[in-house]
């Protein structure tokens, strides 16, 4: 290693390495960790990556509650297949987010007290089997609209984590959709279920977008550094775009009685979430907040003597080397 170059006065070499930053960016290439960043860039991704992380983590709660009341064994199949690849998922984000200097202990050590968050879909509770089908049409869905343009993400280690991720995420939302066909064919009872369950998650796979773009001050920013590469409005009305069809397919109303084809715009018109729920469950004041991360905080704690005799067998095996 050659000695950090910026340390005479004015910094030149620091314009430089900035201005390379931003050719790199210019040109669409990635950034990779051996690169110099600015720190602000670092930051920025570091919390992104990191609540992408948390949330593919937290989100085998609300269904993995469902792995032991599956109504066949395929069912019960597909979605242990499921919940285990958003495990996955957590890992290869947890990995690339270590790349940025920091590790998967403070990590989760930020998560479990507050200080780092997780995608607010997730703090409401799943109430029935037709949930399991509801989460992995519409909210799988809502994910892999988000994830699909950060495959073109600017930080490598996060690009190539959301090529993988995406493939799973689109087999996550065909199996949902699948679940809920199957319903919509069976009874009465199944297709009101089925309604049931969409009039609840309607609104919250919405919010997973993020506030309105003239209420989110960092996308901007995100945007120029190709961190992010679409605004919460453009992804949200693409959601309900690709959505629409789906649920005519299906045979169920989406709860929204504005939303029709507006010709001019060549898009669905729609109504906004209620944005005070949204700044509730953000808040901690969600159905399930205080349940997910008890539940988190217990598995961490009851997995300590993994983590302890792996960290001993690693020491122990570096020894005899
Ligand atoms: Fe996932
Ligand atoms: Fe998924």
């Amino acid at each position: 290693m050659t000695a950090a170059p910026h340390i005479d006065a004015g910094h030149p070499a620091d314009d430089e390495l900035l201005a390379q930053f931003e050719q790199t960016i210019a040109h669409n290439d990635r950034i990779e960790p051996r690169d110099w960043m600015p720190e602000r860039y670092r930051r920025t991704l570091v919390r992104q990556v990191a609540q992408h992380a948390h949330s593919e983590i937290i989100g085998m709660q609300p269904e993995g509650s469902w792995i032991t009341r599956a109504p066949s064994l395929r069912r019960k199949a597909i979605l242990l297949a499921k919940v285990q690849d958003e495990a996955g998922h957590g890992l290869y984000l947890y990995s690339a987010c270590e790349t940025l200097g920091v590790s998967r202990a403070e990590l989760t050590d930020l998560l479990l007290t507050g200080r780092q968050k997780y995608s607010s879909i997730f703090n409401y509770p799943t109430l029935t089997y037709a949930d399991v089908g509801t989460i992995g049409w519409l909210v799988d869905g809502a994910a892999i609209c988000n994830q699909v343009p950060l495959c073109r993400t600017s930080y490598g280690p996060y690009g190539r984590a959301m090529i993988r991720i995406c493939k799973e995420e689109s087999f996550h939302q065909r199996q949902g959709y699948e679940l809920l066909m199957t319903m919509m064919r069976g009874t009465d009872e199944q297709r009101a279920m089925v309604q049931e369950s969409v009039d609840r998650f309607w609104w919250p796979a919405l919010m997973m977008f993020g506030p309105p773009d003239d209420q989110s001050p960092n996308t901007a920013q995100s945007m120029a550094w190709g961190i992010k590469r679409d605004t919460n409005d453009d992804l949200r009305q693409k959601m309900v775009d690709m959505t629409v069809p789906q649920a005519e397919a299906l045979g169920v109303t989406l709860p929204d009685p504005a939303l029709q084809w507006n010709e001019e715009r060549g898009h669905y018109d729609f109504s906004q979430p209620d944005w005070d729920e949204f700044a509730d469950v953000i808040g901690g004041n969600g159905p399930c907040n205080v349940q997910r991360i008890a539940h988190r905080r217990r598995a961490h704690d009851d997995g300590a003597w993994v983590r302890e005799a792996a960290t001993a067998f690693a020491e122990r095996e570096e020894e005899h080397a």
